[in-house]
């Protein structure tokens, strides 16, 4: 999709970090932009940077509160995109929440509230768009914010690790899927690794019912703030790699070119039958290296 002026976008997680970005780019590029969030006063904020920036090429807004957990509410926030836009030609499920600590520890909680967001939030944003974007039969792309967490393993990561790794073979799936059914709709898979975002703070939005967590997360929780502090490229630049790679129609987005090298070591111990390097900054208990 190399034209994005006049289209319509639908971002999740549209409220902080990558996703407000995301929207900020697509109205930039003179989109509409539907915002879609748990995280109602956050949206709004969103949506008050977004307004000065839809003005000049007459594009427009939408903001509906969606738990992208739940496939009901992603079947209406698709019924709400159509019904306002009459089309939807780029779709971010980008949503992401995660939790830390060491695997045999993580509660069934952890499993099924990032599960639940991460995978089935993806898994439900393709299943009630996707139809509708191939029927549309023109231009349009579909992207799904994954991370390098998806295509390496990290310590006190493995709830996150899973989530993304299944994010990204749900992508290359997907784009397997659309090639042999003949359509054009394009497809990437957003991995960024570290950007400093609200990403360390998702318990925020953890519902109640599901806030039993890893006892031992607090351990990995400083190595995270400090590698999230310390990475290269903000949220907004990865929104602005993202909209290059869809013009590119490229497939695998992946910000921060020089992780990899671990992409690359764990395909060698794969093929040299090696067991796994620990390719992340964190030590056997938790300590930066
Ligand atoms: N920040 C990083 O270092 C990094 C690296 C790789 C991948 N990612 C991924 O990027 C995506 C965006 O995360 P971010 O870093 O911008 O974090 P963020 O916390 O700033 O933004 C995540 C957004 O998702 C929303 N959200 C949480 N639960 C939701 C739900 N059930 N339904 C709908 N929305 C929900 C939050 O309210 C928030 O607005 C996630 O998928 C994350 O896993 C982040």
């Amino acid at each position: 999709m190399k034209d994005f002026h006049g289209r319509i976008a639908v971002v999740t997680g549209a409220a902080s970090g990558i996703g407000r970005e995301l929207a900020l780019s697509c109205a930039r590029a003179g989109m509409s932009v539907v915002l879609a969030d748990v995280d109602e006063e956050g949206t709004a904020a969103t949506g008050e940077l977004l307004a000065p920036l839809l003005a000049p090429s007459g594009a427009a807004a939408l903001s509906v509160r969606c738990d992208v957990s739940k496939d009901e509410q992603v079947r209406e926030l698709s019924e709400r995109a159509f019904e306002r836009f009459g089309a939807v030609h780029l779709l971010f499920n980008n949503a992401g929440v995660g939790v830390l600590g060491p695997a045999w520890t993580t509660t069934a909680e952890d499993w099924q509230w990032v599960l639940g967001i991460n995978v089935m939030g993806v898994v439900h944003g393709i299943r009630h768009f996707v139809p509708r974007m191939i029927a549309q039969n023109g231009e349009g792309h579909v992207v799904n914010t994954a991370s390098v967490a998806g295509l390496v393993s990290v310590p006190g990561s493995s709830v996150y690790c899973v989530s993304k790794h299944a994010v990204v073979t749900l992508s290359e799936c997907l784009h397997h899927d659309l090639r042999v059914a003949g359509s054009t709709l394009g497809v990437s898979v957003l991995c960024p690794a570290y950007v400093n975002t609200g990403i360390a703070d998702s318990d925020r939005n953890r519902p109640q019912e599901l806030r039993a967590t890893n006892p031992h997360a607090s351990e990995y929780d400083i190595i995270l703030r400090r590698a999230l502090l310390a990475g290269k490229l903000t949220a907004a630049d990865v929104a602005a790699v993202t909209l290059e790679a869809i013009a590119q129609e490229r497939f695998y987005v992946l910000p921060h070119g020089k992780i990899k090298a671990a992409i690359e070591t764990r395909m060698r111990d794969i093929l040299d039958d090696r067991n796994p390097t620990n390719t992340v900054p964190v030590g056997a208990k938790g300590e930066p290296r």
